[in-house]
């Protein structure tokens, strides 16, 4: 289980063009002003998951976010953690942003699952939750409309148990969404 802690890592790396963009026209303002001082040490707290080699966590982070990277293959001062199996955090804490940047590809229908259910537990209400896809050989099909329909509308509830059901914490809307492949969510305040 991941224990979240501060990192801030450097790497020459470019965030992915999404992320920028989001960042550049305010989408993501809420989470740097507005949610996370009331949760986290007056910083915004912003999972990474499935970081990899930190370029996203490094350009957030010198933007001020108070960003944990976590990844199966952990680098550096990234935190081990196995999506689809691992809480994201030991406590409940709430994330202004979490980030899912390529990863929701490598995971089974029932890891994906386990991830939402997780990520909807970190996340603050009015948090937000960023999505990239890719289609990958090697890998599973995912689509938006698999993420939005368990976020958002009741059809993602019919695939839950009554105990997931419970635990969720809110509903989700959609925020942006660019093509087939990035979305930006925010949890209801
Ligand atoms: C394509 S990379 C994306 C890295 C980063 N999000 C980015 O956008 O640069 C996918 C990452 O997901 C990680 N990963 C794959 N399956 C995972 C799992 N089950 N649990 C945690 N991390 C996983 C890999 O180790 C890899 O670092």
């Amino acid at each position: 289980m991941a224990q979240a802690k501060k990192v801030v890592r450097h790497c020459s790396k470019k965030p992915t063009p999404y992320l920028k963009y989001l960042l550049e026209h305010k989408y993501l303002d809420r989470a740097r002003n507005h949610v996370a001082h009331l949760y986290y040490e007056d910083q915004c707290l912003v999972y990474d998951l499935g970081a990899g080699r930190n370029r996203n966590t490094t350009y957030l982070a010198e933007q001020g976010f108070n960003v944990v990277p976590l990844d199966m293959a952990p680098q550096g001062d990234v935190l081990p953690w196995i999506a689809g199996r691992d809480r994201i955090c030991e406590k409940s804490r709430g994330a202004s942003l979490v980030l899912c940047q390529y990863l929701l590809m490598f995971l089974t229908k029932a890891e994906r699952v386990q991830l939402y259910l997780e990520i909807d537990r970190v996340a603050a209400f009015g948090g937000f939750l960023l999505v990239e896809l890719e289609d990958v050989k090697s890998g599973h099909r995912v689509s938006l409309k698999e993420i939005k329909d368990w976020f958002i509308s009741v059809k993602g509830e019919r695939s839950l148990t009554p105990r997931q059901l419970a635990a969720r914490n809110g509903l989700w809307r959609t925020v942006h969404e660019r093509d087939t492949k990035h979305l930006l969510m925010q949890k209801s305040t």
